[in-house]
């Protein structure tokens, strides 16, 4: 692969992450999972500042722009939600949906950290080295990214996915990601 299109490969994905976080914190807003959805608000900031970052290096180190590829919507939200109001979604709805939005969100970053491994050896094959190590600090990222979800998953299914234990960390979550959001603009 030449360099450009490892990079091409990285920025399409990244695209697909932003949307997926964008909607992942749509649907967290609408269930009423206040602190849930800052985190996954943080995420869509924190990644869409890594995006700008790769696309500032390559222009700045390779003097070259790269395309956005073809991106696909994660389409995450069910169509037939969009026809409902907050207060019409049940407990069971939600707690079926936020099982299934764990899920979503492990395979997804499972998906990202595969990639962002390929490309690693890619760059490293092809002797881009300086390349390597930017793409390794992506690698931390989604490493870090999936023993949280990891880690919150089986909390929750520790408790069966109880909604009043779930609700109860709400504020305290919120206030986290809303000083780490602070952070992240600073
Ligand atoms: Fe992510």
């Amino acid at each position: 692969m030449t360099i450009k299109e490892i990079y091409e490969k990285i920025i399409e994905h990244q695209i697909e992450g932003v949307m997926f976080h964008e909607q992942t914190s749509k649907m967290l807003d609408f269930l009423g999972f206040k602190g849930l959805k800052m985190w996954q608000e943080y995420r869509y900031f924190s990644e869409s500042a890594e995006m700008k970052s790769i696309n500032r290096y390559v222009i700045n180190h390779h003097s070259m722009m790269v395309r956005e590829g073809e991106p696909k919507d994660p389409e995450l939200i069910p169509t037939s939600w969009y026809g409902y109001k907050r207060e019409e979604v049940d407990n069971r709805t939600k707690q079926s949906a936020l099982k299934d939005l764990f899920s979503r969100l492990k395979a997804w970053e499972t998906e990202t950290k595969t990639l962002y491994c390929d490309m690693y050896k890619e760059a490293c094959d092809g002797n881009y080295i300086a390349d390597a190590v930017k793409i390794r600090e992506l690698i931390c990222g989604v490493d870090k990214e999936l023993e949280h979800i990891d880690k919150r998953h089986l909390e929750y299914k520790t408790v069966d996915f109880d909604l009043s234990y779930i609700m109860e960390q709400q504020w305290y979550l919120k206030d986290k990601y809303k000083k780490k959001q602070k952070e992240l603009f600073c």
